[in-house]
C-alpha cells in the first residue's frame, strides 16, 4: 500500500494528548512559553529512554560499536575547524516595519514559492518583496534578508575573548576525540562511535512544536572506514528491508514515486554511493518499524548539491509522513568523507591518520610542495614571517595535498595561491599505509521521533483514544487494577504489582475510579496489558488480562504472568 496522506487532525490530537497525559509540552508556560523549548513529562521521558534502548540494540550492540559522552560546550576553534562558524547559518528575513524575524525560506514556502537551501540571500530578498509576502505579525510586505549564525554562543570562563558554542551536533565530540577512540578500540577498522545527548540550534522562529527545537536530543553514530576498502560485510543481513528511496535524479525531477529497493540494490543501481551508507539507511528503516512506523509511511529523500551540509558528499533524509506537518525528517544519513577529521587535523596540527601494515611493501608516487621564499617576500613583505611560520608547521606532502584540493592556503586571513610553491614528485617504498578514515553518519532527532511515533500509534475506537505503542517502547507494559478497592482485592492487586515491579517489568497500579475509566486511561497512554484482580482471584489465583488494542480479555494464572 502506498498512501501519501494521513488525517491531518491527528497532529493536533497528539499534541493535546501529549500535554494532557504528560508526554511533552511547551516549556516555561508560566512565563508565556519560549519557542523551541519543550519539557518531556513523566511518560515522555520513559518513551525516550525506551526509544534509546531500541536504537542501541539495533545500531550498536550487534556490531560492538562504542559509545561516548563528550561535553556539550566546545571552544570556538572546534566549530571554526568543523566549518560550522562559516556555514551553520540560516537566511533570516527581517520585517522592515515591525522588526520581527523569520526564516526566509519558510515564509516563501508558506506562500507556495519553492526555494532551496542553496538559494542566495539576494534572491530570497527579491522574492519576498516581489511576491508581496506579508509579515505574519504586522502584515507589512517589505523585507531585508541577512544570514544568521544558528549556534548558541557563550563565553568559557570570565573572559570575553574565550568564545565557546553549545554544540549544534554531537558529532564533533567523536571527531575531536578520534585518535583516542581509535586506540581504545585497539586500532581496528572499520569501527563506529556513537553519542546520545543534547544539541542546540538557535532557530530563528521555531513554530512547529517538537519538530523544530532550539534544544533537542540526538542519537548519532560515526562509522569510520577505509575509503579503499569500503565494503560493508552486513548487507546480506538487511536484504529483506526494502526502502522507498527518492534518489538525486528523482528529487531533481520532482518525481515523488520512490524506488523500492534493498541496500545492495540501492548501491548497485547507483542511488547510494557507499555500502555503509545504504546499510545504515536499512537499519534506520528497521529501527522506525520497530517503533511502530510502517514502511509505507517512511522514505529516504536525497539532498541535492547546495542543499547538503558543507561536509557531506551525499545525504539522505529519512522522512516520516505526519498529518499536519507532512513529510518530516527524523534522521539524516550523510557521507561526511574525511571532511571533519582532516579539518581538525589541519587546525589542531594533530594527526588523524590511521596506519595499516601492508602485506607487501609497495612503491608510491608522492607530491611535495615547498614554498618559494623569494616570491612570498616580494609580494607579502612584512607578512612573510607569519606565512613561513604556518607553512613550516606543515609537512610538504600535506601542503601539496591541500593546494591540490583547495588551490590556496589561508594563513591568518592571508590567501596564498599555488604559484608561491614549487612542486616535486618523488617515489617512495612504503610498508605501511596511512590514511584518514572516511565517515558515514546516521543522525537521529529523538523528539521528532517521539512525535512521529505518537502520531503513528494514535487510534480511536468507540470515541476512545488508544495509543497502540509497541511493547518495546510503551512507557508501561502492564497496569494492575483491583476490580474494586475493598474486600482484599486492592491488597492482592498491590502484591501482584510489586511482584512484577521486582522482576523489572514496567508496571503501574491504579485503583482510582470505575474499572472502565481505568481501562480508558491506560489505553490512552499506551499501556499494553491491563491485569485485573477480581473475586475469583482470591479463590484460584487467576486474573484477567485485557489487551489494549483488541480489548479482549483472557483469564490466566498469576504465575504465568512472568
Ligand atoms: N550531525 C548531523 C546534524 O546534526 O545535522
Amino acid at each position: 500500500m502506498w498512501r501519501d496522506k494521513l488525517d491531518t487532525s491527528v497532529t493536533e490530537k497528539v499534541i493535546s494528548l501529549a500535554k494532557k497525559r504528560g508526554f511533552y509540552w511547551q516549556a516555561y508556560e508560566i512565563y508565556g512559553g519560549v519557542g523551541g523549548f519543550y519539557t518531556l513529562g513523566p511518560l515522555g521521558t520513559r518513551l525516550k529512554d525506551n526509544i534509546i534502548r531500541v536504537w542501541r540494540k539495533i545500531f550498536l550492540e550487534p556490531y560492538e560499536f562504542i559509545e561516548i559522552e563528550s561535553p556539550t560546550i566546545a571552544p570556538y576553534i572546534v566549530f571554526e575547524a568543523s566549518g560550522h562558524v562559516g556555514s551553520f547559518k540560516d537566511a533570516m528575513a527581517e520585517c522592515l516595519k515591525c522588526g520581527n524575524k523569520y526564516r526566509a525560506d519558510h515564509l516563501l514556502e508558506e506562500k507556495g514559492v519553492k526555494v532551496s537551501e542553496a538559494t542566495s540571500l539576494e534572491i530570497l530578498e527579491k522574492l519576498l518583496n516581489e511576491k508581496n509576502v506579508s509579515c505574519p505579525d504586522c502584515g507589512s510586505v517589505s523585507w531585508k534578508v541577512s544570514s544568521f549564525l544558528t549556534m548558541f554562543q557563550t563565553n568559557i570562563g570570565p573572559y570575553k575573548e574565550n568564545v565557546g558554542f553549545l554544540r549544534p551536533e554531537t558529532a564533533q565530540g567523536m571527531f575531536v576525540e578520534f585518535k583516542q577512540l581509535y586506540e581504545i578500540n585497539r586500532a581496528r577498522m572499520p569501527f563506529g562511535v556513537a553519542q546520545i545527548g543534547k544539541a542546540y540550534r538557535n532557530e530563528i522562529s521555531p513554530r512547529q512544536g517538537l519538530i523544530r527545537l532550539r534544544e533537542f536530543s540526538q542519537m548519532e553514530l560515526e562509522l569510520f572506514f577505509d575509503p579503499l576498502n569500503d565494503k560493508c560485510p552486513y548487507l546480506d543481513d538487511v536484504k529483506d528491508i526494502r526502502m522507498n528511496i527518492l534518489d538525486e535524479e528523482k528529487v531533481r525531477n520532482g518525481d515523488t514515486l520512490p524506488h523500492n529497493v534493498n541496500a545492495k540494490e540501492a548501491v548497485e543501481r547507483g542511488f547510494v554511493r557507499e555500502e555503509w551508507l545504504a546499510f545504515m539507511m536499512a537499519l534506520s528503516q528497521k529501527f522506525l518499524c520497530t517503533l511502530g512506523i510502517r514502511p509505507e509511511f517512511q522514505r529516504f529523500k536525497a539532498k541535492l548539491e547546495g542543499e547538503r551540509a558543507h561536509y557531506s558528499a551525499q545525504t539522505f533524509d529519512h522522512e516520516v509522513l505526519t498529518g499536519k506537518f507532512g513529510w518530516i525528517e527524523v534522521a539524516g544519513h550523510a557521507y561526511r568523507q574525511d571532511y571533519d577529521l582532516k579539518s581538525h587535523s589541519i587546525k589542531s596540527r594533530s594527526s588523524m591518520e590511521v596506519v595499516e601494515e601492508l602485506a607487501q611493501p609497495i612503491k608510491v608516487k608522492k607530491k611535495l610542495a615547498y614554498v618559494d621564499p623569494s616570491k612570498v617576500k616580494r609580494d607579502f613583505g612584512d607578512k612573510s614571517s607569519e606565512i613561513f611560520k604556518l607553512i613550516s608547521s606543515m609537512k610538504p606532502f600535506e601542503l601539496a595535498e591541500l593546494l591540490e584540493k583547495d588551490g590556496t592556503i589561508i594563513a591568518n586571513d592571508i590567501v596564498i595561491g599555488k604559484e608561491y610553491f614549487i612542486f616535486k614528485e618523488v617515489e617512495e617504498t612504503i610498508s605501511t599505509r596511512k590514511y584518514i578514515p572516511h565517515v558515514i553518519e546516521p543522525s537521529f532527532g529523538i523528539e521528532r521521533i517521539i512525535h512521529a511515533v505518537l502520531e503513528h500509534s494514535y487510534n480511536e475506537k468507540e470515541d476512545r483514544v488508544i495509543l497502540s505503542l509497541k511493547e518495546e517502547i510503551a512507557p508501561y507494559r502492564y497496569a494492575v487494577f483491583p476490580l474494586v478497592k475493598r474486600d482484599g482485592l486492592d491488597a492482592k492487586a498491590k502484591e501482584i504489582y510489586l511482584m512484577l515491579k521486582i522482576r523489572g517489568l514496567s508496571v503501574i497500579y491504579d485503583d482510582d475510579g470505575s474499572i472502565g475509566r481505568r481501562y480508558a486511561r491506560a489505553d490512552e497512554i499506551g499501556v499494553c496489558k491491563a491485569i485485573t484482580v477480581d473475586y475469583q482471584t482470591l479463590e484460584d489465583n487467576t486474573v484477567t488480562v485485557r489487551d489494549r488494542d483488541s480489548w479482549q480479555q483472557k483469564r490466566i494464572a498469576i504465575n504465568t504472568l512472568l
